[in-house]
């Protein structure tokens, strides 16, 4: 081989940047269409979020997924995808590959043993596309010219005509997380919507904070609302705030300044209940009848910061109808949230206005596809995320 064949740039039908859960999956299908893929990972692995997701046993779909439980400005960009690859769809591989799973809660399924196998699994497939995967492997340019586009790397330039954009959002940059989809959407004069941290914790200040003081680490259910939204579910209170599944969904719904409310006895009606309460516990304490009903701790503070504690029988019933008012529409008031740093996802990215919903292909730029979680579409705690990846990565994967 000569020096002039040596820097020739490598010829592909098909380049994708980022090697996680969008990226990995479209490669797989468009390999085993008989299309040459290149993968070009920057971190020192792929699928590192795939590892370290659902506390490492990976919530790789949820059996309810639909539209509905995915935030974007356009509500039914997703509906294309979704629809022609369902979570049956990738069920049915991780039997293939004979992994054991299992139904957690609300349709969310896990692996019984490791995401590692999730990895694993879309290796497998990528090897058996013949797909070529280089991790370590940074992009320094992109430029589209009349034989394609044209990526210079740090293992060499390559060439193809598809050059498919996977990758991710800016949450937690320590997993490789990087801006870079957004910027060469914007290279090649894509909208792209406002980025914000997205299923992350809330954080307290001042008082607000202060009204937690020594009760991190207590766990109880909700009901949290906020524009219209409600989740019921677990909310954990923490160092510097709270969080737990429920403050979690109700986040990718929360933007600064944003009322937000909490139902602290979501499963009854809390007015019969304290009124029942009475009838039969007069002498008994409002506080000792709350903790009945939640974390001891927490109805202690409840009765220090809120309503002054005295046997039941001396509340009148409109006092036991304000107490119940409250607890049913208890106001949080939060300062922010702990960022990308911690935060499951991105809300916002790629406008997908400008793109196909059937090939996520670019409208403005033949050849330049979007996937996975750069894309304006975010999904809802659970198994969702994953599954736009895989679905978003499957309609690309098959129009490449
Ligand atoms: P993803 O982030 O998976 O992949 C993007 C890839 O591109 C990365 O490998 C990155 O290193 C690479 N990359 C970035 N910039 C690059 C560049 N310039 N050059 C080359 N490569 C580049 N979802 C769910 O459904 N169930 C779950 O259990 C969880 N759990 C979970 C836990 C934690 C801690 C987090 C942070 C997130 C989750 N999620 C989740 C969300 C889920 O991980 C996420 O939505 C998907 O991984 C998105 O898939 P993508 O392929 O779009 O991005």
């Amino acid at each position: 081989m000569t020096g002039s064949d040596a820097a020739q740039p490598r010829d592909f039908d098909a380049i994708v940047i980022g090697g996680g859960a969008a990226g990995l999956m479209c490669a797989l299908v468009a390999g085993q269409r008989g299309r040459r893929v290149l993968v070009i990972e920057h971190a020192n692995r792929v699928g590192k979020k795939i590892l370290m997701s659902g506390g490492g046993r990976c919530n790789f779909t949820n059996l309810g997924a639909s539209p509905r439980n995915f935030l974007s400005a356009n509500p039914h960009y997703c509906k294309s995808a979704l629809a022609r690859y369902a979570p049956a769809d990738f069920v049915a591989m991780v039997e293939r590959h004979r992994i054991a799973y299992h139904e957690k809660e609300l349709g969310q399924l896990f692996c019984d043993e490791s995401s590692k196998q999730i990895v694993r699994m879309l290796l497998d497939e990528c090897a058996a596309g013949g797909v070529r995967i280089e991790t370590s492997c940074s992009v320094t340019g992109v430029q589209r010219r009349d034989d394609g586009f044209r990526i210079a790397t740090t293992s060499g330039e390559a060439v193809a005509p598809s050059l498919v954009v996977a990758s991710g959002g800016l949450s937690i940059p320590s997993m490789g997380a990087s801006g870079f989809g957004y910027e060469l959407a914007r290279q090649f004069g894509h909208r792209v919507l406002p980025t914000r941290a997205g299923l992350v914790p809330l954080t307290l200040s001042g008082r607000h904070l202060d009204a937690f003081d020594g009760l991190a680490g207590v766990a109880l259910p909700v009901e949290a609302r906020c524009n219209g939204t409600s989740f019921r579910n677990a909310m954990l209170i923490t160092h510097r705030g709270v969080s737990g599944p429920a403050i979690l969904q109700i986040s990718s719904y929360w933007n600064p300044g944003d009322e937000l409310r909490l139902d602290l006895l979501p499963d009854r009606d809390a007015f019969d209940w304290l009124q029942a309460q009475r009838a039969e516990r007069p002498a008994a304490e409002l506080r000792n009848v709350l903790a009945d009903a939640l974390p001891k701790r927490y109805a202690q503070r409840l009765c220090e910061t809120a309503f002054a504690s005295r046997p039941m029988r001396q509340y009148r019933e409109a006092e036991l109808r304000a107490i119940a008012a409250q607890l049913g529409d208890w106001p949080l008031i939060a300062s922010g949230t702990e960022g990308y740093r911690t935060a499951e996802v991105t809300l916002g990215g790629v406008d997908t206005d400008e793109l196909s919903s059937s090939t996520m292909q670019s409208r403005l730029v033949p050849g330049l596809y979007f996937i996975g979680e750069v894309v304006d579409v975010t999904g809802w705690l659970g198994g969702y995320n994953f599954q736009w990846a895989w679905a978003s990565g499957q309609a690309c994967g098959n129009a490449l």
